[in-house]
């Protein structure tokens, strides 16, 4: 029989993140919803060990995400995870208070017993927190692994009963050991044998949409973009010419995306795709006007993406399947699972209630990106395509705070393009390495300024450069003052309109990395 981990849900950020690292140890997992599963379920399951992930409720609080007692009984290994540990003290007679002060993000911490899952750990180490309650008082028979500045108890272990627990988030990279700390549970803590490999990815899919497709027609949303790309790749792969892939431009590209994208995907470029280009800017422009609430920008745009697919979809003859390089952060941060909604990402929660296709292909859905960029390059995907940095659907309408016009998109762009080449140069001659996500954004702010012997009133441009792998958490890159001081420059002189730079050092959490 598999070896096999349990997750069980209780509605945090991170939880497919969880289920990946068990992936990662060479070990299945499955994520289950705390509400779906039953204690005879999870017998059924028969887990080497259980992990209870996070959760944005409070433990004490009416209507807490719970599961029968009875799982502390069955003689499971179990790793609890922020809300997961709360819930394990709370049920086991500990206490759970709101904490005098919250932590959210890179927090040191403490190790005082390295017995169980921090038995790699430094004496200190770097730490991911999110939470504003913690557990004030342990269950009895549970001894503190480790705390921080504010947070007395940020690890408890009863090793005994194999009940593991920690404040902070091991899921996340931002965690240095936390990979670490999983690894010591999965293979230590519960004894799994290394039994599990990830099958390869694409081939499966492309089994899987030939037998689903048969020899119906697809339409693929091509944006140029990582997601995109490798969904259209996948499905050429898999159906050939029944693939007709529409790029919309929809006047929200970066300064110049239009023509690469083009340039890659169309008939000079390298693949054997049906390729179409439609230029709906004026039109995009036209829905916008007015409107500066964020998530009824992204309705919008989302909205106005699907008529413009589904106008194609009519020329093109009938259409059965629409293709989408929705991926897994993507599917969370909507809110589809249980997590609460930040952001409708417009390609998933943003949907039209009428389209106008038999059905939606998402071949990525379960995927994280670095796990998307790996199937790329499996599919023979150039690198410098797969590397490329992400791009929303929304694009520059999401990097312009409040109303979308021309004018803004043509200084947000200029700005951006002057950004990217600096620091590519600064790439290039070693005084940096490239972040996983850089742009330039405009803020809805104009102020006064002097230029010449005149005053100006002009918008602040602000730039944005985050490190992260798994782009649910990140952290402001430390780009070379310099650089920065070039692209204030360039960019103030170059570009009309503009009188202020800024630089944005929000990580995430508390901060997205778009901003809106
Ligand atoms: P946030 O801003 O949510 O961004 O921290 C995380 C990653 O998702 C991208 N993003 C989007 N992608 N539609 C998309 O296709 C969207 O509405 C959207 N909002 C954010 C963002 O660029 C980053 O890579």
């Amino acid at each position: 029989m598999q070896n096999r981990i349990l997750i069980i849900d209780f509605g945090g950020q991170y939880n497919q993140l969880i289920a990946r690292r068990v992936r990662e140890c060479g070990v299945y997992s499955e994520v289950k919803g705390f509400e779906s599963i039953t204690l005879d379920d999870v017998k059924a399951f028969d887990p080497k060990g259980i992990i209870f992930t996070g959760g944005p409720q409070s433990a004490y609080g009416d209507g807490a995400p719970s599961i029968d007692s009875g799982i502390f009984e069955l003689g499971i290994p179990i790793l609890g995870i922020c809300y997961g540990m709360q819930f394990m003290a709370y049920k086991l007679g500990g206490k759970v208070s709101t904490a005098p002060t919250s932590e959210y993000g890179r927090t040191e911490v403490t190790v005082d017993n390295k017995d169980g899952v921090l038995r790699n750990a430094d004496d200190t180490t770097v730490v991911w927190m999110s939470h504003t309650d913690y557990v004030s008082e342990t269950p009895e028979g549970f001894t503190v692994t480790c705390h921080t500045k504010d947070c007395p108890i940020a690890g408890m272990e009863n090793i005994e009963k194999g009940m593991y627990a920690v404040q902070f988030h091991p899921e996340v990279n931002h965690t240095l050991q936390g990979f670490d700390m999983i690894r010591s549970f999965v293979l230590d803590a519960c004894k799994c044998d290394q039994d599990w490999q990830m099958a390869a990815f694409a081939e499966e899919q492309i089994a899987k949409i030939r037998e689903k497709v048969g020899d119906g027609k697809v339409l693929c949303a091509l944006s140029g973009g990582v997601d995109s790309s490798v969904a259209a790749v996948l499905l050429s792969k898999a159906v050939g010419k029944q693939l007709t892939c529409v790029f919309v431009d929809h006047g929200l590209l970066r300064k110049n995306e239009a023509e690469e994208v083009a340039a890659v995907f169309g008939p000079e470029g390298e693949y054997d795709l049906n390729f179409i280009k439609v230029d709906a800017r004026e039109r995009f422009y036209e829905k916008l006007k007015g409107v500066t609430e964020p998530e009824a920008k992204r309705k919008i745009i989302g909205e106005e993406f699907i008529r413009v697919f589904e106008e194609e979809a009519k020329k093109i003859g009938k259409v059965d399947y629409l293709v989408q390089g929705t991926i897994y952060p993507d599917v969370i941060e909507s809110g589809l699972g249980k997590s609460a909604v930040i952001k409708s990402h417009h390609n998933v929660g943003g949907l039209p209630d009428y389209v106008d296709f038999k059905e939606i292909i998402e071949p990525l859905r379960s995927l994280f990106k670095d796990e998307v960029r790996k199937t790329g390059l499996e599919l023979g995907i150039p690198e410098y395509l797969v590397y490329r940095q992400p791009f929303p659907g929304p694009g520059l309408g999401i990097r312009i705070i409040g109303e979308v016009n021309a004018e803004k998109v043509r200084i947000v762009q200029d700005a951006d393009y002057i950004y990217r080449e600096e620091v590519a140069k600064a790439v290039a001659a070693g005084e940096m390495t490239a972040p996983n996500q850089y742009f330039a954004a405009l803020t809805n702010m104009r102020s006064v300024g002097v230029m010449g012997d005149f005053r100006t009133y002009d918008y602040a441009v602000a730039l944005r450069a985050v490190e992260t792998s798994d782009f649910m958490t990140a952290e402001a890159v430390d780009i070379p003052w310099k650089v920065l001081q070039t692209c204030m420059t360039r960019i103030i002189n170059e570009v009309d309109g503009v009188n202020r730079v800024f630089y944005d050092l929000t990580s995430k959490p508390p901060g997205t990395i778009e901003f809106e």
